[in-house]
């Protein structure tokens, strides 16, 4: 069992710190993680519309998710953002150098699809780079930074995406701060995702998160991610690694983005997709779908759709999770989360296992070993799976519970634990739960 319990000490506080130092983009947007759809992991630059008319980069793939965002339940739990990625513009600008989209695939131009996804009550995003031309090869912002900023206020653009390929790593800073600022003088608000930090990174650059966390709402730190638990591993690997440098910067209006959810497409199992919804939900990341919603399987669906996973990811605090422990093959990962009572957070708490071996992997705690060790104890609630023992949903723990639960390969058991409002007395029944010295998630 682990012992160091010291170390969840040191980075709660180091986060609590944060919050209260780092002022984010003030423009009153992404107070939570944004949520909803990008096109670009799953649909790329398919541009032929003749052999792929459902897949192609058109206006019709953008509207057919906002028609199902809402039609299939996602938009009412927070799935608002409907984000084009690359391969929308036209290969030149118009003579008087304004930037439009390829005439075959968005007929009726950006501002009609734009008013079509406002109608439905939703949020519209546009991709764009700062470079002289998209990673795709279609024109950039570079040189046309105040004509495009107006151009995406007049479409009607609620979320900007601007990417980082031909451009020149060290002036990005810059550059990125510059186009944010001539977004904010059109007077419309739009989130900023800005992907700077991603491209010095890959350079080995030292990166300015301070002025991240002031000019952009959001960023990529990282590489792109791709239909795989190897790449899913591997980004929630490399945020543990700078978990102490980066989750100080993440809080309501900016955040750290380890890019789209890949679930309900052909590279994940039911598991594996909820270690994915779980890391990002504890690691405060923005839930970004990148999949067709029309072929989700309804086990994919469900953990799209879990509420108490959404309310993990989208808690007030916006305190980002820490990777605490790895022990014998089971990463844990907790996040603060509402409510606090005397100074005391409840927590998100994520057994994730990277086992391969294939049965379940039995795994045993206390909350104390964990840092959750407010005298009055806690709720506790499994997320992914209502059921626990005795067929009841709720039940009540001190810090000296055990908690023991039985993780499937690759997938994730997933707790959470509010903070009791009252102390107990006794073994009673108290909070609509049973007091449990050990309680199985089985
Ligand atoms: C783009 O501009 C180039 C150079 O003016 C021209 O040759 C080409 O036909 C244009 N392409 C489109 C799709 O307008
Ligand atoms: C522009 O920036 C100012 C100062 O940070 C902020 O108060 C305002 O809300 C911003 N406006 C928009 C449209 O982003
Ligand atoms: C306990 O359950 C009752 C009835 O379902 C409900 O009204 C009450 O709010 C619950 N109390 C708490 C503390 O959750």
């Amino acid at each position: 069992m682990p012992t160091s319990t010291t170390v969840i000490a040191l980075t709660v506080a180091a986060a609590m710190t944060a919050v209260r130092t780092v002022h984010g983009l003030d423009n009153g947007l992404a107070l939570t993680p944004p949520m909803g759809w990008l096109a670009w992991q799953r649909f790329r630059c398919i541009t032929d519309c003749k052999t792929y008319p459902d897949e192609c980069i058109s206006e019709k793939l953008f509207m057919t998710a906002a028609d199902l965002l809402v039609s299939e339940g996602y938009a009412d739990l927070g799935y608002k953002y409907v984000i084009v990625d690359d391969c929308w513009l036209s290969v030149n600008r118009t003579a008087d150098g304004k930037l439009q989209a390829d005439r075959d695939r968005f007929p009726n131009g950006i501002k009609a699809l734009a008013d079509y996804v406002h109608s439905k009550g939703l949020k519209f995003g546009l991709y764009q780079d700062w470079g002289v031309k998209t990673c795709a090869g279609f024109p950039g912002v570079f040189g046309y930074e105040e004509t495009d900023a107006k151009q995406f206020a007049e479409w009607g653009v609620d979320y900007v995406k601007l990417d980082g390929c031909y451009s020149d790593v060290r002036d990005m800073d810059l550059g990125y701060i510059g186009f944010g600022q001539h977004l904010n003088k059109t007077g419309r608000p739009m989130v900023y995702s800005c992907s700077w930090p991603a491209y010095q990174e890959d350079k080995g650059m030292r990166i300015n998160y301070a002025a991240l966390a002031t000019f952009c709402n959001l960023w990529r730190n990282y590489g792109d991610i791709d239909d795989s638990w190897t790449s899913v591993t591997n980004i929630a690997d490399y945020f543990a690694t700078k978990q102490e440098f980066w989750a100080q910067y993440a809080g309501p209006g900016h955040w750290n983005d380890p890019d789209m959810l890949v679930i309900g497409n052909y590279g994940l199992t039911v598991d594996q997709s909820k270690s994915q919804m779980a890391l990002w939900a504890v690691l405060a990341a923005p839930l970004f779908m990148s999949n067709k919603l029309n072929a989700i399987g309804p086990e994919f669906k469900e953990i799209l759709q879990n509420r108490d996973v959404i309310a993990v990811s989208q808690d007030a605090l916006g305190m980002q999770g820490y990777r605490v422990f790895r022990d014998r093959g089971i990463d844990i990962w907790t996040r603060p989360v509402e409510p606090v009572r005397g100074g005391s957070y409840s927590y998100a708490v994520a057994f994730v296992s990277r086992r391969e071996d294939g049965a379940p992997t039995p795994y045993t705690i206390t909350l104390e070993h964990l840092g959750l060790k407010h005298y009055t104890g806690y709720t506790v609630k499994n997320l992914f799976n209502k059921q626990l023992v005795n067929g009841a949903e709720n039940y009540y723990v001190t810090p000296k519970s055990v908690i023991k639960v039985r993780v499937n390969p690759s997938g994730t058991v997933f707790l959470r634990f509010d903070v009791s409002m009252s102390v107990v007395n006794s073994e009673d029944k108290l909070y609509n739960g049973t007091l449990k010295d050990s309680i199985a998630f089985i």
